[in-house]
């Protein structure tokens, strides 16, 4: 089988990337580089010892994303490539619609026209809005906060509309809750371009010298410890769960929904405790004002994604943290390094 993994030179893409080649896919790679590097693209080959075609192209560019279909037999799609920054979202929000959106609109057009049936779509948790309890499981009421929010939703009713439309069509939307972790070889991570976002990027940082200090963005949250709980999960079981889902579902036309979160809430104070313990330092932090927007906790109930997809998470936070902490300690620079 040949899969077109768009943005697979991003964070999870390439994690993805190698666990479809070891599993035996062929694959085809579609990036424009924009947040990520060529490196990790050879990266992928190096670990995989496998070759593939990769393609600097971006979606919007409608002519040469069609070179791809015409020059590869694509049986299916796994479509990472996107804008993923909330707070950036906000201040820029008709690039974030206009990536997102057009881009994938360009893409299932092509799917269309060359007659591919079946997408995995990287979708969020963020679809969850403010869930009123936890755990979430996936027919929860869905709302977004912000533009990176919305172009997920309107990007799940895009493609149930496509598929209620072409009943060839299979749609899979994984619903990922807050992947970390790194590949095992210390080789292949998450790069973030300038400050991290994201608490794990941060804290790697943190303990490897390169930012002084991690800001906790609240202490008064209704949770144990008055920190933001959240459902980390390791980002090669996430990578595994596409693997999954292109197993089960391939076949199966109609629109597949699947949280892909480990069932386990963590704060943010005990993140920071885990990763102490995996770098052997201490982590230093300062209590700061909550961040506008930020839920108090969230995570998943994945039992449709075991059920159905024969999925779930094994690796836990102990080894989430050590291999960030492998990946940020021999590349404190990412791939430049
Ligand atoms: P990433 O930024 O590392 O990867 C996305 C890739 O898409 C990048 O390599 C980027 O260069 C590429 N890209 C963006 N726009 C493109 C375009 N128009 N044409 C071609 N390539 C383009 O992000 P990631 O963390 O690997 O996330 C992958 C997907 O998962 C994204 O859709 C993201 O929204 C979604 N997601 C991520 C998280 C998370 O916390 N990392 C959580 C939920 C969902
Ligand atoms: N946090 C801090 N300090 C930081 C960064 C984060 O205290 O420097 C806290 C946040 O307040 C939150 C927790 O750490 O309680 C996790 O925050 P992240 O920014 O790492 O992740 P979010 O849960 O806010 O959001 C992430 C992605 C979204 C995605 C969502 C899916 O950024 O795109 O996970 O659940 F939708």
């Amino acid at each position: 089988m040949n899969i077109l993994v768009t943005g697979g030179a991003g964070y999870i893409g390439s994690h993805t990337c190698v666990e479809l080649l070891n599993a035996g896919y062929d694959i085809v790679v579609v990036d424009n580089l924009d947040n990520s590097c060529l490196k990790a693209v050879e990266t992928t080959k190096r670990i995989a010892g496998r070759d593939f075609k990769f393609y600097e192209c971006d979606l919007l560019d409608r002519e040469n994303l069609e070179k791809v279909f015409i020059e590869n037999k694509i049986d299916a799609v796994i479509h990472f490539a996107g804008l993923k920054a909330v707070g950036e979202s906000t201040q820029i929000p008709l690039r974030y619609y206009h990536n997102n959106i057009t881009g994938t609109l360009v893409l299932m057009e092509l799917m269309e026209k060359y007659d591919v049936n079946n997408i995995v779509f990287s979708s969020s948790a963020t679809v969850y809005g403010m869930p009123k309890t936890v755990p979430i499981t996936e027919d929860f009421p869905l709302s977004t906060t912000n533009p990176y929010g919305s172009t997920k939703l309107m990007l799940e009713q895009i493609l149930t509309d496509a598929a209620k439309a072409n009943n060839k069509l299979s749609v899979t939307l994984l619903r990922y809750f807050n992947p970390i972790g790194a590949h095992k070889s210390g080789e292949m991570g998450e790069d973030p371009k300038g400050i991290p976002n994201n608490l794990l990027p941060y804290v790697a940082q943190v303990a490897v010298g390169k930012l002084e200090k991690v800001h906790v963005f609240g202490d008064d949250y209704p949770t144990p410890d008055g920190t933001g709980v959240r459902d980390y999960i390791h980002v090669v079981d996430l990578a595994i769960g596409h693997l999954k889902a292109i197993e089960h579902r391939a076949d199966k036309p109609g629109v597949h929904i699947y949280n892909l979160g480990t069932g386990n809430g963590y704060s943010v104070l005990q993140i920071i405790k885990a990763f102490e313990k995996a770098c052997g330092k201490e982590i230093p932090y300062v209590i700061d004002p909550r961040r506008p927007g930020d839920i108090a906790e969230c995570w998943a109930n994945a039992a449709k994604a075991k059920e159905e997809l024969d999925w779930t998470a094994t690796r836990g936070i102990e080894e989430m943290c050590e291999d960030s902490w492998r990946w940020q300690s021999t590349h404190p620079n990412g791939y430049n390094d």
